[in-house]
């Protein structure tokens, strides 16, 4: 048994919560692990129980023997997190494996108007954030104002903690001429809130800890995607947290050991949704049709995302930054429709080739795509049950990408249910 982190190895949206429930049945984890960000995340899971989307929660969650934490390297609306866990209920699933780690922060209301009237003023160099409070949240913990989970339901300093944050962004907002409602209202109804989480909040690094020490299977799940890690993204158009496998240990309490499985998960093209450049963006009619096939629109904002063809420099780039041990593949089923495919092997900047991601936005701006195209397989390849049996081109298209990133890709998703999957052999 051991540790098998999940990440992702684009923009987000690679299809992490496929990946998490079919490595979840295979492995059965006892503990299923969301280490960074919050409900700016959508996971989606569909498999014989039903179309499932977490935010805030693993998407291990349907696994009946499988503890879920909330690390404490999340920030976690309660509102949110109530409406979620209660949807679960609905679905006939149990909560009562959820744990929400002690220190995990929490994103209040004056958060997200916050981040609404940072992004106005951001004007044309706006992020395209979620709108979910996620930066100002993470800035009030790095400003040591912030609330966390033990604070909020502890009723000896629950109030005073609030007070302290409520009055601190008070003041930002409102010398921008946004007023806050009264601290009694919202603490009245929070409160109520505080007790509802109150049986799930624990330590949960200690926990881990000693299940890690008893060698328990762990599984620990990404949220967003490498590019978007606040340190090796393309700054500033990331998301305000560690996006990539070392974030896992830091937002869990959970050290490296050794024959960790870091499993990198890759769309076999790209998409961005939000502000930034996208360097293979597509032609506008094929775009619109892998947008449709594929289903590229937001699962927490439902924007449509962007699509592009395969980059393999930022491919590599996030494989360095997150030593991934395997690959799976995602969505190569919805490129069955095009009679070329182009793979991105380098950029052009000011006439110059180069094969690394620059370090500014300003340089990844001028970034031009250098291709390689390659035949499509024009095949419907949703139903296929074994890797012997997919065409010819799709499997020199996995091939290429391997080769490309330099990590063995070990499993290939064929669609959005979970028993689409094949093993490479
Ligand atoms: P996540 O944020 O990485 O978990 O990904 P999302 O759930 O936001 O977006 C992935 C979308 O693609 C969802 O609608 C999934 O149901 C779907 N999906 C996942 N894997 C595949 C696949 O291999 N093929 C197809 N066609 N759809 C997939
Ligand atoms: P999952 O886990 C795709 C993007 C937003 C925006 C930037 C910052 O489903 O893959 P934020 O609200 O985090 O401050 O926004 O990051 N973003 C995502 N894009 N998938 C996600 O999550 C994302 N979470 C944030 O669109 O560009
Ligand atoms: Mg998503």
């Amino acid at each position: 048994m051991s540790t098998i982190i999940v990440i992702g190895g684009q923009w987000g949206d690679e299809g992490k919560g496929k990946v998490v429930d079919w490595l979840t049945k295979k492995y059965k984890p006892s503990f299923a692990v969301r280490f960074n960000g919050g409900a700016n995340a959508g996971h989606t899971v569909v498999n014989e129980k039903g179309v499932f989307k977490f935010h805030l929660i693993p998407s291990s969650s349907l696994q009946k023997n499988t503890k879920c934490v909330l690390g404490n390297g999340m920030v976690i609306d309660p509102v949110e997190l109530v409406k979620e866990i209660d949807e679960l209920k609905t679905n006939g699933f149990s909560s009562k494996n959820i744990l929400i780690s002690d220190k995990a922060h929490l994103v209040l209301p004056w958060h997200r108007l916050l981040e609404e009237v940072q992004e106005f003023e951001r004007g044309k160099n706006t992020i395209g954030t979620t709108k979910k409070g996620i930066g100002p949240a993470y800035a009030d913990k790095a400003a040591r104002v912030g609330v966390r989970f033990g604070e909020f339901v502890d009723s000896n300093i629950s109030r005073e903690k609030l007070n302290k944050s409520y009055k601190f962004n008070r003041e930002q907002l409102d010398s921008v001429g946004k007023k806050l409602p009264s601290f009694k209202n919202f603490f009245d109804s929070y409160n109520l809130v505080s007790k509802r989480l109150r049986s799930h909040v624990v330590n949960t690094e200690q926990i881990l800890q000693s299940a890690a020490a008893k060698s328990s299977q762990i599984l620990l799940e990404g949220a967003q995607g490498s590019l978007l890690d606040l340190d090796w993204g393309i700054y500033d158009k990331v998301t305000s947290s560690p996006t990539t496998r070392l974030g896992a240990y830091q937002g869990s309490g959970l050290l490296p050991t050794p024959n960790e499985k870091i499993v990198g998960v890759y769309k076999s093209y790209m998409t961005r949704v939000g502000s930034g450049h996208l360097p293979t963006q597509m032609e506008g009619k094929i775009e619109e049709k892998i947008r449709v096939i594929g289903n590229e629109f937001g699962v927490t904002t439902g924007r449509a995302r962007r699509c592009g063809w395969f980059d393999a420099v930022l491919a590599r780039h996030s494989a360095k930054m997150n030593g991934f041990t395997e690959i799976v593949l995602t969505k190569q089923d919805v490129l069955g429709v095009l009679d070329m495919i182009k793979v991105c092997v380098a950029y052009r900047v000011d006439g110059k080739k180069i094969n690394r991601v620059p370090s500014t936005e300003r340089e990844f701006n001028k970034c031009q795509p250098i291709y390689e195209e390659y035949p499509g397989w024009k095949t419907d390849t949703s139903k296929v049950k074994n890797y012997q049996d997919l065409p010819r081109n799709f499997k020199k298209y996995c091939q290429i990408i391997e080769k490309l990133i330099g990590v063995k890709v070990t499993t290939i998703s064929l669609g959005p249910s979970t028993h689409q999957t094949v093993q490479v052999n």
